[in-house]
């Protein structure tokens, strides 16, 4: 089964973001490792990142289109995208979204999320095993 794993703005850049905050693997490694996991549920995932609101949006019509499951940061966007929102509220197959950090530990601007209403389940704060706990709910929701 095929997923696509999509990833917003700066994310591509994670070696230069502070590590404190979202550890130390670059966004290769991050890639690679979300690859790995999905492989061992027997998820083939399609990591993208784009720092651009339009190519998200083309991406979350694709998913909607093939009837693909979501698993997506939406970065930045997730505090304010009503369009990444509207796209990803016509993801009728599973969208679940992730963060590397817990935004809600964090500043007050990232305590809104847009996305969460629309999305299947909510997971942030544990780095790179927030992707791999997504993919670990998702297996099971794919098997009910
Ligand atoms: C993030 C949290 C967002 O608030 C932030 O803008 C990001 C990354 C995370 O993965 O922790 O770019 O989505």
């Amino acid at each position: 089964m095929k997923v696509l794993v999509l990833n917003g703005p700066n994310l591509g850049r994670l070696d230069l973001r502070d590590s404190n905050v979202y550890g130390d693997m670059n966004f290769a490694a991050l890639s690679a490792y979300i690859i790995e996991e999905g492989k061992k549920l027997d998820l083939e995932c399609d990591v993208r990142q784009s720092d651009s609101e339009v190519e998200i949006i083309g991406w979350l019509h694709e998913a909607a289109d093939q009837k693909l499951p979501v698993i997506i940061n939406p970065a930045a966007f997730t505090h304010y995208s009503y369009a990444i929102r509207d796209a990803a509220d016509m993801v009728k197959s599973i969208l679940i979204e992730v963060h590397l950090s817990n935004p809600l530990s964090r500043e007050e601007f990232r305590h809104t999320s847009v996305i969460s209403g629309v999305a299947d389940g909510t997971i942030g704060g544990f780095g790179p095993d927030s992707y791999r706990l997504a993919l670990i709910a998702l297996r099971k929701m794919l098997s009910k």
